[in-house]
């Protein structure tokens, strides 16, 4: 057996702990897999003293994860710190610096700072690998790198923040308004510590970049996902949504138009008997379509310890193993700019209005639709409240710029009440 491959972990929360944990479980199944022994040299995290549930002692120990980054003896920095600055950005790039490999779990870093550092790394042939950065345990990095890397990727979508789709399934599920299953998702500790990275769609939208980048050959461009988080739906949107055979999910999807690179992270209308329409609770799924594969859908835990580890340590054997591939799937230096576009793929609309109850008030809305060229499917009047009504409407396939033109001819015409909620519904 060749020399052992040593990691220096920085950061000892859930994901760091994990790491230690299966390396300590399954030293013999690891060095079976790898052809070689990983060990781990020292590791680093902000509080020495506090009991973590795993045995650190035979670990030296860094209260700086650069100095760790810069030590002899690792071979692997494997970075689980989080953040897209500070501490996790510094000994990333020590890292790299000092000739190490790095491992990390960090979508923020590498959809802010990717392109930098994975030039930076193969520059001097060094790897950065990430497959704990995107969908936790779902081997989505590897699908689209290796697995599906003989395809023209034509559209990538994903379900990809847990926490999001614990909130909108349990809403539905138990009848609850958002607020009421926002503070429950704190309480049982899901929600990030600055909760707009859940529910504002920011760290599902920097797996999505991530994603990207791999699957059509562009720098990493987190700038122009087009973000809408989950917190303006309404418990009747998702309950007329299910009343029409849909579900609500945070989507993201990306795909190369002829307009240019479309990526979004919004909630989305899908049908409840799809793969994405039936996923509940905080699990994950990402949909990946190929030429030649058609499509293929990937199912699993997207954060926690074991699952998001299990990732890591999948990273970790590669390089044991001597597998070298680029960050993205090709040299970062020879990834594309893409152009933007803006939702530019026309999709069918579902609109909820709440309309004066007063002759002619269909009619009204309906020319201001028709007018601007978006047809009606289907359409439903629930019963009044009051002097109005909610009336329920879903488009044929329109673009997103005349949606917005006719969703302002809508305050002209003096029968809309409030403002109309528009929801894309994806086909998938
Ligand atoms: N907060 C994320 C989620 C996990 O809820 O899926 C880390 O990206």
């Amino acid at each position: 057996m060749t020399t052992p491959l040593r990691l220096g972990i920085a950061g000892l929360g859930t994901v760091g702990t994990g790491v230690v944990r299966i390396i300590q479980n399954h030293a013999g199944l690891l060095a079976a897999r790898s052809g070689r022994t990983i060990t781990i040299s020292a590791v680093s995290a902000r509080s020495k003293g506090k009991d973590r549930g795993v045995k650190l002692d035979a670990y030296a120990w860094e209260d700086d994860p650069v100095a760790l980054a810069q030590r002899d003896d690792v071979d692997v920095f494997v970075e689980v710190i989080g953040g897209s600055e500070g501490p996790a950005k510094l000994s990333t790039e020590a890292a790299i610096a000092a000739s190490k490999d790095v491992v990390t779990a960090n979508k923020a870093l590498l959809a802010l700072h990717g392109q930098e550092l994975a030039e930076a790394a193969e520059a001097q042939g060094l790897l950065i690998r990430f497959e704990a950065a995107v969908a936790g345990g779902i081997p989505a990095i590897k699908a689209l790198t290796e697995g599906l890397a003989g395809n023209e990727i034509t559209r990538v979508m994903g379900v990809m923040n847990g926490t999001c789709n614990y909130i909108l399934t349990r809403m539905e599920s138990a009848g609850l308004p958002y607020e009421t299953v926002f503070e429950e998702a704190r309480a049982l500790g899901y929600l990030e510590a600055d909760p707009n990275l859940d529910v504002g769609g920011i760290d599902a939208g920097h797996k999505l970049s991530l994603l990207s980048a791999i699957a059509f050959g562009t720098r990493v461009d987190f700038a122009n996902v087009e973000l809408e988080g989950i917190g303006a739906i309404s418990i009747e949107d998702i309950r007329q949504a299910a009343d029409m055979g849909f579900r609500i999910k945070l989507l993201g999807v990306a795909q190369m138009t002829g307009r240019g690179l479309e990526q979004r992270m919004s909630p989305c209308l899908v049908p409840a008997s799809s793969p994405l329409g039936q996923l509940q609770g905080g699990t994950n799924m990402v949909v990946l379509e190929g030429d030649s594969v058609g499509q293929i859908v990937l199912r699993g835990a997207g954060a926690g310890s074991g699952p998001t580890a299990s990732a890591v340590i999948s990273d970790v054997i590669d390089i044991a193993r001597g597998n070298r591939l680029s960050t993205f799937g090709q040299p970062a230096r020879t990834l594309r700019a893409a152009r933007a576009a803006k939702a530019a793929v026309p999709a069918p609309y579902y609109l909820r209005m709440q309309l004066i109850d007063k002759p002619g008030a269909l009619a009204k809305v309906a020319r201001v639709l028709g007018d601007g060229g978006i047809s009606i499917d289907r359409m439903r009047q629930y019963g009044h409240e009051d002097t109005t009504a909610p009336v329920l409407i879903v488009t044929h396939k329109t673009t997103r710029s005349a949606l917005d033109e006719a969703l302002e001819g809508f305050s002209a015409t003096g029968v809309v009440a409030a403002p109309t909620v528009a929801i894309r519904i994806e086909a998938v």
